[in-house]
């Protein structure tokens, strides 16, 4: 095989916003993932308000339990539970957390509950329990106070438990009524309270993503209207933001999730800080006035959409306003005086059909008249290669919009076939965000699919084909990012988490390497002397050490050879990473490094460098010349 560059022939810019993650709250993607909190239904705001709750009574134990909402903590969540004790024994309730509440030993976890004491002058026990049934740390508040308080404490387990309890146990006869419990790991990303879960940031952090969408996906559009994303919800105290049941929600792939909930504790002002951290740029994208056409397909009429424009309106108002104006002092009243800096939005996720034009036009116009400046994602439905929905983009091209959010989940044979696909796209129309996208090991939808090196390597082929369209495609992020062990509905996923751990999937790497080495500029590449479909490359410079940055994918069970050949230039010094192993090969929890980036030798020979080509591998050079 050769390969060879043209570094006298630069071609496009690369966004340097080229490569980004998509977070939706599916899998347990927010609340049981990177929300912290460790109390499911903390409100007893479900439906069911004592789901994830369970009474423990003792045999010799007198009480009665009991869900109120009279005079409630806060107006958002009206109820809240009474416990009543004759004080015979302890009496009270167990919490069971997000399939278990993981707890690592010697750790701070901070207990938040509100609480009123009506009769008596009874303790509250409040303890962990292991799984096994071990106690791992218990103590009490006493002192109760007869008008709704909020109190307090640390607890510091003795044991590590992926899937222990939290308990709330009367001890002495009394009334007390019990609400907004919470229980967080001090240690959350930035040890912030009410923050997000470390290590889960930590992997995003560790990919320094261009860019973060959010906050979905299907989870935007509600399967009905009044269940879409509404995002001025989700600011403020996290105990005024209203519960809403989650998208994902109902038995999709045979899996129930009916205690699938969005507390909305991670909310938009948290994703804007959330980008901050980690650098990537935000995108949020927003409801246009339908709910899931996969679902009810519901829509707003047209006379109507006016209060949809506005929260659009009123969003950019949030992140951008200076601290003085309405919005903008919500967000300066929640931490951050300073803007976010957002720079473009997405109108809806996965629409199409002239309703969804129509809706599109009139975000376009309010847009282009007051925030000019923001750039608009247009959605074109759930699959772009389908013929079905091609007819919108002439439509995207009439009304200006500036970006395309195109979507494509299918086998890796699909994305090693199609790296060519974006080559004879219209130049001159809106750029592409290629938004979510997944090589199924399976199938489309389907419990079996699996994060195989195979499918990573598909998708790095691929992304060779978006990098030397970087003047077309302009924006790419995998999807869906997180998954639960325990509560997917969705597979495969970036990164799988249990309560305690977080694996980084071989597609996690692939994705890693691309936005670790982004390159700025690209360079002409073209593979000759080997069979198609099995060598795939493409290559940037890096303007700022003027390195060439090769990235070359080899699909085959042989070992291969590849001989790089650089136009007009010698190369002096040469390094590279390599992501191979046997295609169906997956990292678990168990061996979570099994396919890992390596580094491995590079060897020059005169003008050319011969780079041997593992099986089954992607490979990424940098080269000073
Ligand atoms: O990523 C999972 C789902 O796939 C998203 O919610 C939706 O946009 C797409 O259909």
């Amino acid at each position: 095989t050769t390969i060879t560059v043209h570094p006298p022939k630069p071609g496009a810019k690369i966004n340097p916003q080229m490569w980004g993650v998509f977070f939706e709250d599916i899998n347990f993607g927010a609340d049981g993932g990177l929300y912290a909190e460790l109390v499911k239904n903390r409100s007893f705001s479900f439906p069911d308000p004592m789901m994830g709750w369970h009474k423990i009574s003792p045999s010799k134990a007198r009480g009665a339990l009991s869900v109120q909402g009279d005079d409630p903590y806060a107006v958002q969540h009206p109820r809240y539970l009474r416990l009543q004790s004759q004080g015979t024994d302890v009496f009270g309730v167990a919490n069971e957390g997000f399939r278990g509440i993981g707890l690592k030993a010697g750790e701070a976890y901070r207990l938040t509950l509100r609480l009123r004491c009506l009769s008596g002058t009874p303790a509250l026990r409040v303890a962990l329990y292991g799984e096994n049934g071990a106690v791992l740390e218990q103590t009490e508040l006493s002192g109760l106070a007869g008008a709704w308080e909020e109190r307090s404490l640390e607890l510091r387990p003795a044991a590590t438990d992926p899937k222990a309890k939290l308990y709330l146990l009367m001890v002495g006869a009394g009334a007390v009524d019990i609400d907004f419990v919470s229980l967080f790991p001090v240690n959350t990303w930035k040890q912030r309270p009410g923050g997000l879960r470390a290590d889960m940031v930590q992997a995003l952090a560790d990919l320094r993503p261009g860019f973060l969408r959010f906050p979905g996906g299907c989870i935007v559009e509600g399967s009905e209207l009044d269940k879409r994303y509404q995002w001025k919800n989700t600011i403020g105290p996290a105990e005024q933001r209203p519960l809403l049941i989650n998208r994902w929600n109902y038995e999709f792939l045979h899996r129930p999730a009916p205690d699938y909930f969005q507390s909305f504790g991670l909310g938009f002002y948290e994703y804007f800080l959330l980008c901050e951290d980690i650098g990537a740029a935000p995108m949020p994208i927003l409801n246009c006035g339908m709910a899931c056409q996969f679902n009810s397909g519901e829509l707003v009429p047209l006379t109507d959409l006016d209060p949809f424009i506005q929260d659009a309106l009123d969003l950019i108002a949030f992140a951008n306003g200076p601290a003085t104006s309405e919005w903008g002092a919500k967000r300066a009243a929640m931490g951050h005086p300073e803007p976010f800096n957002l720079t473009m939005l997405g109108i809806g996720n996965e629409q199409w059909g002239p309703q969804y034009i129509e809706r599109l036009e009139r975000f376009v116009t309010a847009f282009r008249a007051q925030h000019p400046e923001i750039k608009l994602i247009a959605s074109a439905g759930p699959e772009p290669a389908d013929e079905r929905f091609q007819y919108l983009w002439p439509k995207f091209r009439d009304l200006g919009v500036d970006i395309v959010d195109e979507h494509c989940y299918a086998r890796p044979d699909w994305f090693f076939a199609n790296t060519h696909r974006y080559d004879a796209y219209d130049r001159a129309g809106p750029k592409v965000f290629f938004g979510e996208y997944a090589a199924q090991s399976d199938k489309m939808v389907s419990v079996d699919n699996r994060n195989t090196l195979e499918c990573a390597l598909g998708e790095a082929a691929y992304m060779t084909g978006l990098e030397r369209n970087a003047d077309v495609v302009v924006m790419a992020s995998y999807a869906p990012l997180f998954a639960h062990k325990d509560a997917w509905q969705w597979t495969p996923d970036l990164l799988w988490v249990d309560n305690l751990a977080v694996v980084r999937t071989p597609n996690y790497y692939v994705q890693q390497m691309f936005c670790h080495n982004r390159g700025d500029t690209v360079l002409p590449t073209e593979v000759s002397g080997t069979a198609p479909g099995t060598v795939f490359a493409s290559a940037a410079r890096d303007d700022v050490t003027g390195e060439i940055i090769l990235k070359i994918v080899h699909r085959g069970a042989a070992p291969g050879y590849a001989d790089i050949v650089l136009d007009a230039v010698t190369p002096v010094h040469a390094r590279q990473i390599v992501l191979s192993g046997e295609p169906g090969a997956t990292n678990t929890f168990a061996d979570p490094a099994r396919i890992a980036p390596l580094p491995a030798p590079v060897v020059i020979v005169g003008p050319k460098l011969s780079l041997p080509l593992k099986p089954n591998a992607f490979t990424v050079v940098r080269i000073k010349t």
